[in-house]
């Protein structure tokens, strides 16, 4: 049995030092104005959660720690590099530690063209099939043990306009998402996809335009071509699972796993012909499971 755990928007911010007045000059300046008046009131325990998390990582014997993105507020380089420290614990689990950024770790084209994510982040940006890579290290692909194929692509970007923060995968790693798909060294195994952005919410309907993810409807089509599986994101900040005509694979959402009073993740135990999935929650000490909310995925 291998056993993952999922998490997602950690939102972790320790404040500014060093970032120059003039990166808020632009949307930092509104999210600044959230966070100092909403934001960090919900996020304030963040860190003392994600080192519960490396306790929960270690006494639940987990193989592999998934995060599918949003380590950041306003993705300055302060940020993601304290974010990086703080995320240090939860990377040496066994298997590794398997990622891809959120829209708010990329939240300007500055924090892209400096590259602050890939030079935190990189060390585990990294796929077992380079060859199927196209767009930098995107998709991702990790062959951890037999019978398991983790697969990442990438649907976060810079959102400069005040009221957009929705998300894209750029056509050509749908495209090569297909291709690994029907890959013989990928195509018999349980197959996690992770991505930032939610295909759908928890009501089964398409998020809003300004908030979701553009073209939902081609990833979900292409993903019904893994036999066995399911799809992991973020984004939403409630916990759900939810199965949708449009996939043959069940949508997991970890919701915000350090989110003041929402705190969730998933943990899946996958074995070769069946995969449990438990939610998790924080009792204001610790992350706990309840096992008597556990499903198992069939197909
Ligand atoms: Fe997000």
């Amino acid at each position: 049995m291998t056993r993952i755990l999922h998490i997602s928007d950690l939102h972790l911010e320790d404040g500014f030092p060093g970032v120059p007045w003039t990166s808020f000059a632009n949307k930092r300046l509104m999210g600044l104005a959230n966070l100092q008046l909403r934001r960090r009131r919900l996020f304030a325990r963040a860190s003392q959660k994600v080192d519960a998390l490396a306790d929960f990582v270690r006494d639940q014997s987990v193989d592999l720690v998934v995060c599918t993105g949003d380590y950041t507020a306003l993705g300055t380089h302060a940020e993601i590099a304290y974010a990086r420290r703080v995320i240090e614990p939860l990377t040496h689990a066994p298997l590794g530690f398997f990622t891809v950024p959120g829209n708010h770790d990329l939240y300007l084209e500055d924090t892209v063209r400096a590259g602050w994510f890939d030079d935190h982040f990189g060390e585990f940006l990294r796929t077992d099939l380079p060859e199927c890579a196209v767009d930098g290290p995107w998709p991702q692909v990790r062959l951890p043990v037999d019978g398991l194929a983790l697969i990442a692509v990438n649907s976060a970007r810079p959102n400069p306009k005040p009221s957009f923060s929705n998300g894209r995968i750029p056509d050509a790693q749908l495209d090569a998402l297909a291709r690994i798909l029907d890959d013989r060294r990928v195509r018999d195994r349980f197959i996690m996809i992770a991505t930032h952005y939610a295909p759908r919410l928890e009501s089964g309907r398409a998020d809003r335009h300004h908030h979701g993810l553009e073209n939902a409807d081609a990833f979900l089509q292409i993903s019904c071509a893994a036999q066995r599986g399911l799809i992991l994101h973020g984004h939403v900040h409630w916990r759900y699972r939810v199965r949708v005509a449009e996939s043959r694979l069940p949508l997991f959402c970890a919701g915000s796993t350090t989110h003041e009073g929402r705190e969730g993740l998933w943990v899946f135990d996958v074995e070769e012909h069946r995969t449990v999935a438990t939610p998790g929650r924080w009792d204001q000490s610790r992350y706990v499971l309840e096992s008597d909310q556990a499903s198992e995925i069939v197909g």
